[in-house]
């Protein structure tokens, strides 16, 4: 393979760095244990940067619920989608709807759904301001689940971009496909962060 072929085939040249500017701790957030700790400091930052509209949020990969309860301080609704069964990443493999169910019914504004991404993106025709993808992380089901919710998001960001590579290709290449600015912020396993942008100037008319 000639080095032209390869730079093309292996890199987004314009995969820009997310900077932060200003770090800010949302009023509420779940006392538990979650690779995702440390994300909810940039998330009010990710809405204001980008001039997110504060309505729908949709999460698919909930698993306990921090990441969710992080989204329900800033969005009028959050949808949570997961199978609530673990994978093949996870260390928790049992059943816990009824049990993070419980947990998060003090959250008004979430609503959780026990079902398969599969299933769930064949009948939601919704748009959402923000969506978030963090489910098993291998290449086909974060391509597949990321490119819907990049469909129909005008925000969708990516758990784990650093420390699965699967991720990270996938993210890649969903930003080929829709041609959306992808940013990469390298802290807490990584988030990848894809912008319609052309979505969000049309609402700004
Ligand atoms: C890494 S955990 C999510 C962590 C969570 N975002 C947090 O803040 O701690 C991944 C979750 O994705 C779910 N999952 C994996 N594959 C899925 C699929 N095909 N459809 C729906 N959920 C899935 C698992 O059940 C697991 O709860």
């Amino acid at each position: 393979m000639g080095l032209r072929t390869y730079i093309r085939e292996n890199f987004i040249l314009d995969i820009k760095p997310y900077k932060p500017k200003n770090l800010r701790k949302p009023e509420r957030v779940l006392d538990i244990v979650s690779a995702w700790k440390g994300l909810e400091m940039i998330i009010e930052d990710i809405i204001e940067q980008f001039h997110l509209p504060r309505k729908r949020c949709i999460e698919f990969g909930v698993e306990f619920g921090y990441s969710t309860v992080v989204f329900s301080n800033y969005f009028g609704s959050v949808t949570g989608v997961d199978t609530f069964e673990g994978d093949e990443h996870t260390v928790n493999k049992n059943e816990h709807f009824e049990e993070t169910s419980r947990r998060l019914v003090a959250y008004p504004n979430i609503r959780l759904v026990k079902s398969d991404y599969k299933d769930w993106i064949v009948t939601d025709q919704q748009r959402y301001n923000l969506a978030h993808v963090d489910i098993v992380h291998n290449y086909k089901e974060t391509y597949e689940c990321g490119l819907w919710a990049a469909q129909h998001s005008d925000c969708t960001i990516f758990h784990d971009t650093e420390s699965f590579p699967a991720v990270r290709e996938a993210v890649k290449d969903i930003a080929k496909a829709t041609g959306q600015t992808l940013y990469n912020y390298p802290e807490h396993y990584g988030l990848g962060i894809l912008v319609d942008t052309k979505s969000l100037r049309k609402k700004a008319r």
